[in-house]
């Protein structure tokens, strides 16, 4: 379990957290969700030990996190622009954490996780040569293998559109729940916050707004903020979806075999 207690950050004379108490059970996924700016990547890098807390403590299954250095913390991130290594290819950039940890991950492992995120065929292609979800998934393999204790992904979708997103989305609850795998999922979209994860952190003001599942969210958002910034955009939506299919409701025929798999010819 992860546990952060009164954990505040101040840059300057800006707070940017203040008094941020959580626990978050292992296999979790959970959303950090809020307006750019709100704190959303430093709570990750907190988390992370990249950025040291002002005050306040970081607990993991009951050790003390605080101030122990990023590298002995056993967790890893997917940066939101990726960082993927452009001189290298697929392949070179999933193993290339194995080189400082060649026991991290077994060959079967390896391979098991290539083809669940549907790699295999793009092993061999430089970085340019892939597409948004395609790198997506290549920074998402090169973390994993590495068998972090916990998964921090900052804004891992902003980047991507439509069915290559649904399809990212599907496959990082498999990941999480395959491998009771801790998720921690950056996003400043309430749709995507809610389908995703099993609860969602708001964030406003560098406070907890609430922190829920997606459910509760939407049958008892807890305050106006939640109420006019996350369940007014998800109503827009809403609406004009219904619009949409009301005045043309969909013939299955007209979208193939897809409509029946929607991920299946998504690459
Ligand atoms: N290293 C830093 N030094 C000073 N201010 C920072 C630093 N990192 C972030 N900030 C400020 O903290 C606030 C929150 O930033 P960030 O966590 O990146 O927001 P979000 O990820 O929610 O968009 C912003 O106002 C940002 O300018
Ligand atoms: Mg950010």
């Amino acid at each position: 379990m992860l546990k952060l207690s009164h954990i505040c950050k101040r840059y300057g004379d800006r707070d940017i957290l203040s008094d941020i108490s959580l626990s978050i059970r292992k296999g979790e996924i959970v959303s950090i969700l809020g307006p750019s700016g709100c704190g959303k990547t430093t709570l990750l890098n907190l988390i992370l030990g990249l950025t040291q807390p002002t005050s306040g403590k970081i607990m993991f299954d009951g050790e003390d996190l605080t101030n122990v250095p990023m590298q002995k913390r056993g967790f890893n991130i997917v940066f939101q622009d990726f960082a993927l290594f452009p001189n290298l290819n697929a392949w070179e950039n999933i193993v290339y954490g194995l080189r400082n940890n060649p026991n991290a991950s077994t060959r079967e492992e390896l391979e098991e996780l290539i083809d669940l995120l549907g790699l295999r065929k793009h092993l061999t292609q430089s970085i340019s040569e892939l597409s948004g979800g395609q790198k997506q998934r290549v920074a998402i393999a090169r973390t994993l293998v590495l068998k972090p204790r916990i998964l921090l992904l900052d804004e891992p979708l902003s980047a991507l559109d439509g069915l290559i997103k649904e399809s990212i989305k599907e496959r990082i609850r498999t990941i999480a729940r395959q491998f009771k795998l801790t998720t921690l999922i950056v996003t400043h979209d309430p749709e995507e916050a809610l389908t995703l994860s099993d609860r969602v952190l708001i964030i406003n003001n560098g406070q907890i707004a609430q922190f829920a599942d997606p459910l509760s969210i939407i049958r008892e958002p807890a305050g106006d903020f939640i109420r006019n910034f996350i369940i007014s955009q998800l109503m827009v939506k809403r609406s004009n979806i219904l619009k949409l299919f009301s005045d043309c409701p969909p013939k299955s025929q007209a979208f193939g075999d897809s409509a029946c798999e929607p991920f299946a010819a998504v690459s």
